[in-house]
Parts: C-alpha cells; sequence; structure tokens
C-alpha cells in the first residue's frame, strides 16, 4: 500500500514483548522499565488476526523485536502459526542473542528465515557494562547456534558507542573476511537510554576498517533484507558491512515500514510519539474491515522524515527503544 509520499508500506515490526534480560544502557534508563502488564500484551491469536488482516493491506515481511522477542513463551510456536498461513514472504527476528542456542534449530524450522544480533563490542567487560546484564559469553553462543541452524544472513548489529574500539574493529573485519555475516554500524538514536558524546562517527568507522582490512570497502548490493542499512565489502570477504545512518543521512524517502507495540499500537514512525490503538478496537469487537481501517489510518499519518529532518530536533520520547523494538 502506498502512503502519501508514494512509499510502499509492506513491511511490520512487531514487538511481541517490552521485557528484556539484558538492560543496554542506550535502549532503556539505568534504573529498567516498569513491565507491560500481561493482559495489557496483545496474545498470540490477536497478533495473527491482525497479521492475516494487514497482509491483505499489502504487508508481506515481519520482523519480531522486543524488548527481547526470545523471552515470551511460545515463540517458536508462533512463528510456526505465521508460517503457516503461507503469506508472508520474510519472518525476521532482532535479539540480543543470549537465549538463541537451544532455540535457533526450532526457529529455523518453524518458519524463521533470519536474526539480526546485538554485538556493540567483543570486550567481556565493557560487554557487561554496556548491557548492564549480559555476558559476552552467552551473546557469541548465540551467533554460533544461528549459523550453525542457517538462519542466514546473520547481522550483527553494532551501536557506535565509546566502548567501541580498534580490537573490536579488527576483529569485524577478520569475521566478514571468513564468514558470511554482515555487520552493521548504527548510529546512536536518542530514545530512552542515555546519550552518547564519545562514540566513533560512520566515517572514522569507514576508515578504520579500511585500515585494518588493508582494502577499500566498495558498495554491494548482495546482503538480503529490509532495512536501512547500506553495505560494502572487501573483496574477496565472504561477508559485509553495513552502516545505519539515521542521523547523518537519514533514510526516511525509502521509509517502508510500520511498527506495532506489545500493547497494541501502531506507530507510523519510530522517531514520532504518534501511536494508533488497535488493541481496544481489537478486544472491542472490530471487524476486520475495521481493522483495515486503522492500518490505512497509520499509513496515512506516516510523516515524510523523522523530526531532525525537519530541523526541529528530537520530541522527548515517551516510550524507550525497548519499548518499540527499534
Ligand atoms: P533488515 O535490513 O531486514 O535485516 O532489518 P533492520 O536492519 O531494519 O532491522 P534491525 O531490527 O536489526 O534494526 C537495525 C537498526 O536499524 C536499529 O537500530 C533500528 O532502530 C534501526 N532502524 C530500523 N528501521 C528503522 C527506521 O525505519 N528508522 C530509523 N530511524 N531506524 C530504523
Ligand atoms: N539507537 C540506535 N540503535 C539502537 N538499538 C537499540 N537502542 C538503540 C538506540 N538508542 C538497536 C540495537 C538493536 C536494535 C533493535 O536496535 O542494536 O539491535
Ligand atoms: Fe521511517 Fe520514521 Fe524511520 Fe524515517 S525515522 S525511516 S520516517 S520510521
Amino acid at each position: 500500500m502506498l502512503d502519501t509520499y508514494e512509499r510502499n508500506i509492506n513491511y511490520l515490526r512487531i514487538s511481541v514483548t517490552d521485557r528484556c534480560n539484558f538492560r543496554c544502557v542506550y535502549c532503556m534508563p539505568p534504573q529498567g522499565k516498569r513491565w507491560l502488564d500481561h493482559d495489557d500484551i496483545l496474545t498470540y491469536e490477536e497478533l495473527l488476526r491482525l497479521i492475516e488482516v494487514f497482509n491483505r493491506e499489502g504487508v508481506t515481511k515481519i520482523r519480531l523485536t522486543g524488548g527481547e522477542p526470545l523471552v515470551r513463551k511460545g515463540i517458536v510456536e508462533f512463528i510456526a502459526a505465521v508460517t503457516a498461513l503461507g503469506r508472508i514472504k520474510d519472518i525476521s527476528l532482532t535479539t540480543n542473542g543470549s537465549l538463541l542456542p537451544p532455540l535457533a534449530k526450532d526457529l529455523k524450522a518453524a518458519g524463521l528465515s533470519r536474526v539480526n544480533i546485538s554485538l556493540d563490542t567483543v570486550n567481556p567487560a565493557s560487554f557487561a557494562r554496556l548491557t548492564t546484564c549480559g555476558r559476552l559469553e552467552d551473546t557469541m553462543k548465540g551467533i554460533e547456534s544461528a549459523m550453525e541452524a542457517g538462519l542466514a544472513p546473520v547481522k550483527l548489529n553494532v551501536v557506535l558507542t565509546e566502548a567501541l574500539t580498534e580490537k573490536d574493529l579488527a576483529y569485524f573485519v577478520e569475521l566478514v573476511y571468513r564468514h558470511p555475516i554482515a555487520v552493521r554500524f548504527i548510529e546512536y538514536m536518542p530514545i530512552g537510554g542515555r546519550g552518547f558524546g564519545g562514540g566513533p562517527d560512520i566515517a572514522t568507522v569507514k576508515k578504520m576498517l579500511n585500515e585494518a582490512g588493508r582494502a577499500l570497502l566498495k558498495p554491494t548490493g548482495t546482503v538480503r533484507g529490509n532495512g536501512p542499512a547500506k553495505y560494502y565489502q572487501f573483496p574477496r570477504a565472504q561477508g559485509a558491512f553495513g552502516f545505519i545512518t539515521p542521523i547523518s543521512e537519514h533514510f526516511c524517502s525509502a521509509c517502508n515500514r510500520l511498527r506495532l507495540t506489545a500493547d497494541g499500537k501502531l506507530r507510523p514512525c519510530l522517531l514520532s510519539n504518534d501511536e494508533i490503538d488497535v488493541k481496544t478496537p481489537l478486544r472491542n469487537g472490530a471487524s476486520d474491515r475495521e481493522l483495515a481501517e486503522l492500518f490505512h489510518a497509520a499509513v496515512a499519518a506516516k510523516p515524510q522524515g523523522h523530526s531532525l529532518c525537519r530541523s526541529s530536533g528530537f520530541p522527548d520520547f515517551e516510550r524507550t527503544m525497548s519499548q518499540i523494538g527499534g
């Protein structure tokens, strides 16, 4: 379905829970957040109904997010049910990776195509500091299990923070030479966590990668995905690097997505507080047509770009990144 600015909206990011077993400093305040009550979270049955209705309006790609989507019980069965609809072309998931090892194979068998895993540094102490309650070892095992299960291509999400060092970049260079992995560097967005002054910018990261790889990264179109990353490759490397630049070079003109929060609000834009409530009508007996109209209303409400594009600065965000799912 086309929006006001002729963008084709065919991708839905569904946050299945606001809960997380980590507390990354850029994603949540240090004291954490009060979790939503169970009753406030859309049930899997409700989600399936919305997916069916939204699919008829053009949604063919779905990403499951959180919080941490793997903390929600029944996620494998839910993915199998989405697959069984037979109408969604790409089901993917964004995770911190720590809970993947026992689930990766079952997720793949249920129809999940691929996973994006957060890994901001490979220094165990910095990792523990950034994630507050995460262990590097667990996420590393998660990455391995995803590769073994064929959840491909595995992508790593590296938010640019002061924790990122030359050693990390050397590790990532080695990784993409040897494996068909995509390592993506993401500019920090000021939603709900604390700000970062000290992290390198994208141009510096690219320069350091070229130095560490002793080659020049060249643009490539070979990485599968529905998101805003721009990809680059070293000659003869199996994997690639991606850059996600919501701040320095926004990508709003190519935006193809809506978000659904765990408590049933459709968000036309990640970086705007506007939301449309679907949970209340859904629970009050709305027809499929009425639900489709809410989808249309969210598409119509999509801004041309986020507030930084309009030089008005970011608003105060009412939700944290952990409550939206990125
Ligand atoms: P694929 O390209 O399909 O693999 O997914 P993705 O990169 O869009 O998904 P992921 O959940 O891994 O998100 C990576 C980063 O991109 C996160 O920091 C997201 O917040 C950010 N991101 C994804 N979509 C948008 C968007 O529409 N706007 C902005 N500003 N950031 C986004
Ligand atoms: N800015 C940019 N990216 C973020 N993520 C979480 N919080 C932020 C933020 N404030 C990323 C994480 C995760 C993805 C869903 O969003 O890397 O992988
Ligand atoms: Fe789309 Fe808003 Fe993200 Fe821009 S910031 S790409 S308009 S969701």
